[in-house]
């Protein structure tokens, strides 16, 4: 589902959203980790935020949200990407922290990606510290809950408005 935040004749930005394994669970799953609200809720909140981004930065700016559990439709999905989107904000999930196929496919789109967390990965397990996204991320934000896909969103719209 893409969401656009209306400004016709106005620079358009187009950002995939992804999220990864177990994400579809948000809301039950261990809510004192990662907090009570859905992932519906989570994107309607960003698509929101896209509208209030836009104005202020007077972009245009679509948000296409896509979970899913299985690596290879994760792949599949952020290759769809190349040439039709600015810029991927991402929760890997669990492949964060095992995943050299969503890595390559990230690189492979030669797009800006900003990793999101909605828990401190780094004052959780060890095996949670290490991220195959992170070294090729603009940026990472972890622990400030489902808010960071919003600072996450910012951060990437205002790393595309300085590209020519
Ligand atoms: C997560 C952290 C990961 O370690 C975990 O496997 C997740 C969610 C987070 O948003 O905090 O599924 O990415």
């Amino acid at each position: 589902m893409s969401k656009s935040a209306a400004g016709s004749g106005s620079r358009e930005i187009r950002i995939l959203v992804v999220h990864g394994p177990n994400l579809n669970l948000l809301g039950k799953r261990e809510p004192d980790i990662y907090g009570k609200l859905t992932l519906a809720e989570i994107d309607s909140e960003l698509a929101v935020a896209a509208k209030t981004i836009g104005g202020e930065v007077g972009c245009q700016i679509d948000v296409d949200c896509f979970q899913s559990n299985h690596e290879g439709e994760l792949v599949d999905r952020i290759q769809e990407a190349m040439g039709h989107e600015s810029g991927i904000l991402i929760n890997p999930g669990g492949f964060t922290h095992t995943s050299v196929a969503l890595r390559d496919a990230l690189v492979a789109t030669t797009l800006p990606v900003v990793e999101i967390h909605l828990s401190n990965v780094y004052a959780r397990e060890a095996f949670r510290q290490n991220s195959y996204v992170s070294p090729i991320a603009l940026g990472v934000i972890s622990g400030l809950g489902a808010s960071g896909y919003r600072y996450g969103l910012e951060a990437l719209v205002e790393h595309l408005v300085r590209q020519p």
